[in-house]
C-alpha cells in the first residue's frame, strides 16, 4: 500500500540548479557494473582532491552544519569522529548558498561506494517551519560522511538516518544523495523544516533514475517492513498530519526538471542505451541539451561485481562541464592530484576581496584545468553548429584512447604488481598514468582554444560584449550550446545560437 505520493506531501517548486545524477542499474549495463554519472551545478571554482585513509584519536569532533551566513543562518556544531575514516576521492568547491567551504557532492571511495548529491524539492511550509539559527549536518556533510564511513550503499543510508536522528538536518531548502555500490542504489531524500525528516527507496538493477531534482514516487506506508524503503520514524504520520489525510495527489516528480528536458525523458534516453557502458554514460552526462555553464563538472564511474583491490577502483572526472572538457581516469590508488586540477582562485569564494595566502603560491601560478576548459565552453558556444561537433569529437577521440589505456594496460599492469605484492609500484604506476593524462588534456585544452580562438577571430565572428556588466544576473539565462532544444528533433536541426532563453 502506498502512502500515495510522497512528492504531494513534502514537495514543492525551487531553484534553478539541482546537479544531475544518473544510475544505472547492473543489468542494464554492458559489463554488468552498477553505474553513477552526474555534474554539480555550483557556480564556485572545483577542484579534484584526494583524501586519505586517516585514523582518529578517541575524543575527536568534526565540525558540521550551516553559519549565519547561509540563506537560513544556523550555528555550527560539533559531532564526534569515527576512530578511522576511508579514503575517498571527490571533487571539492567552495561556494553555495553561503555555506562553509569546501564543499562536496560525493564521489567514490575505496569500499566502492559512489555518492551524488541533488537539490530535492521541498514543500514550502516545510522550508518556513525550519527554525533560525538551524543546527544539523548539512548535504555536504551528509555525502562526505558517507564517502568516509560507508562500506555499502546501504550502510550509507543508514549512516545519514542516524546522523539526522542525533543531530538534526541543517538546509537551503531539502536534498537528496544518491548512493551506489556494486549491487544497488539508494535515493535518500532529506526534508527541511528541523523535523529530522527523511525517506529512502532502494534503486533495482533494472532500473534507470535520472535525478534533477531528486525524486521518490510511491512510498509505502508500512515501509519499516520493506527491504526497499527506509525513512525517518515520525516520516508517515508527519506526512498524513501535514496532508489532512492520506494523500492522493497526482506526482508530477519525474516530469519535473528544470532544463529543457524531465528527469523521464532522460531516463528514456539513458534506457535507449542499454547495454550503457562508461562512453555511453559520458554522453548523457554531457548532453547539450542539459549541459551549460552551470555544470562544475562531470563524473561517471562503474562498481563493478568482482571484488577488485581498492586502489583499482577508478572514476572518471571532467575538470569543469564535461560537454567542452575530457573525462580523465583517476584509481583510488593514485598518490596525489596535479596541482593544475587542485584549487586555484577563480571562482574561488572571496578571491575578490583577498590578496593570495602565500602558502598557495605556487599552486595558483600553476595553469587550472577548470578556466582552461572554460575557455573552450565559452569559445564552442559562441557558433554551438558548427563548434560544437568538432569540439566533442576531439573529446571522445581524447577518452578513447584513454578507455583503450586503462583496459589494454594500465589495469592490467597495476594488478600484476599488486598479485606480487608491489603495492607501491602499483600506486606509482596508477599515479605516473592519471598525471600523464591529466597533463595530456591540458595539452588538448591549450590546443582546443589556440584553435577556438584563431577561427573565430580569423573567420570576423569575433564579438566585444554590448554591455558593460560581466557578471550575470538573476535572471537564469547562463552560456549554453543546445539546451532547451526539442529533444525529440536531431540537436543540429534546430538551429539555436547561444544563448538560449
Ligand atoms: C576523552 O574525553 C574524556 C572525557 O572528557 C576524558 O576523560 C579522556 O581523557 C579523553 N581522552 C583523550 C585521549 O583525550
Ligand atoms: C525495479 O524497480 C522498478 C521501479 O520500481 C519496477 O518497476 C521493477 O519491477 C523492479 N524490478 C525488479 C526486478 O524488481
Ligand atoms: C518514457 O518512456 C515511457 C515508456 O516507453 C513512455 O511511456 C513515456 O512517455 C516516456 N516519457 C518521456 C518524457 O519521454
Amino acid at each position: 500500500m502506498a502512502l500515495a505520493k510522497l512528492t504531494s506531501v513534502l514537495l514543492l517548486a525551487a531553484p534553478a540548479t539541482a546537479s544531475y545524477a544518473f544510475y544505472v542499474g547492473k543489468s542494464l549495463t554492458a559489463d554488468g557494473s552498477v553505474m553513477v554519472g552526474g555534474t554539480g551545478e555550483e557556480v564556485s571554482s572545483h577542484w579534484l582532491q584526494l583524501f586519505p585513509a586517516r585514523d582518529h584519536g578517541p575524543n575527536e569532533t568534526i565540525q558540521v552544519g550551516v553559519t549565519d551566513s547561509a540563506t537560513i543562518p544556523g550555528k555550527l556544531i560539533h559531532i564526534p569522529q569515527v576512530p578511522h575514516t576511508l579514503r575517498y576521492l571527490s571533487m571539492e568547491y567552495s561556494d553555495y548558498e553561503g555555506f562553509p567551504a569546501p564543499l562536496t557532492n560525493g564521489g567514490l571511495n575505496e569500499k566502492g561506494v559512489a555518492v551524488r548529491d541533488v537539490f530535492a524539492d521541498n514543500r514550502e511550509d516545510l522550508v518556513k517551519m525550519t527554525p533560525t539559527p538551524q543546527t544539523g549536518v548539512q548535504y555536504s556533510d551528509l555525502a562526505r560522511i558517507v564517502m568516509e564511513r560507508a562500506h555499502s550503499a546501504r550502510e550509507g543510508v543508514k549512516i545519514i538516518g542516524d546522523l539526522i536522528h542525533k543531530f538534526n538536518y541543517a538546509t537551503y531548502g531539502g536534498n537528496s544523495h544518491l548512493i551506489a555500490d556494486k549491487d544497488e542504489g539508494w535515493i535518500v531524500w532529506e526534508f527541511a523544516g528541523g523535523r529530522r525528516l527523511w525517506a529512502a527507496q532502494r534503486l533495482n538493477d533494472s532500473e534507470v533514475r535520472v535525478l534533477y531534482p531528486g525524486y521518490i514516487e510511491d512510498f509505502p506506508v508500512d515501509f519499516e517492513n520493506s527491504d526497499d524503503f527506509m525513512g525517518s520514524p515520525n516520516l508517515v504520520s508527519f506526512a498524513i498530519d501535514q496532508a489532512g489525510g492520506a494523500p492522493t495527489a497526482d506526482a508530477t516528480a519525474r516530469d519535473g526538471g528544470y532544463k529543457y528536458m524531465s528527469q523521464a525523458a532522460l531516463e528514456n534516453a539513458t534506457m535507449a542505451m542499454v547495454p550503457v557502458t562508461e562512453k555511453d554514460l559520458m554522453e548523457r552526462v554531457r548532453d547539450p541539451r542539459i549541459a551549460d555553464d552551470n555544470a562544475g563538472y562531470g563524473q561517471v564511474v562503474s562498481l563493478h561485481q568482482k571484488q577488485e583491490d581498492p586502489d583499482l577502483l577508478r572514476i572518471w572526472i571532467a575538470p569543469t562541464g564535461s560537454v567542452a572538457a575530457p573525462f580523465v581516469p583517476w584509481h583510488l590508488g593514485v598518490e596525489s592530484i596535479p596541482p593544475e586540477f587542485g584549487e586555484h582562485r577563480y571562482l574561488t569564494a572571496g578571491s575578490s576581496s583577498t590578496f593570495l595566502n602565500p602558502d598557495y603560491e605556487l599552486q595558483e601560478a600553476s595553469e587550472f584545468a577548470g578556466r582552461l576548459f572554460k575557455r573552450v565552453l565559452y569559445y564552442m558556444c559562441s557558433a554551438p553548429r558548427t563548434l560544437h561537433p568538432i569540439v566533442t569529437d576531439m573529446l571522445k577521440g581524447f577518452e578513447a584512447e584513454s578507455q583503450a589505456e586503462v583496459s589494454g594496460w594500465v589495469e592490467k599492469a597495476a594488478a600484476t604488481l599488486l598479485q606480487q605484492g608491489q603495492r607501491d609500484l602499483s600506486r606509482n604506476l596508477l599515479t605516473y598514468y592519471s598525471h600523464s593524462r591529466a597533463a595530456k588534456a591540458l595539452e588538448l585544452g591549450n590546443t582546443m582554444t589556440a584553435a577556438l580562438d584563431g577561427y573565430i577571430k580569423l573567420s570576423g565572428s569575433w564579438r566585444n560584449p554590448a554591455g558593460s556588466q560581466i557578471n550575470g544576473g538573476d535572471d537564469d539565462i547562463t552560456v549554453t550550446c543546445l539546451v532547451r532544444i526539442d529533444p525529440d528533433k536531431p540537436a543540429y536541426e534546430q538551429g539555436l545560437s547561444s544563448p538560449t532563453s
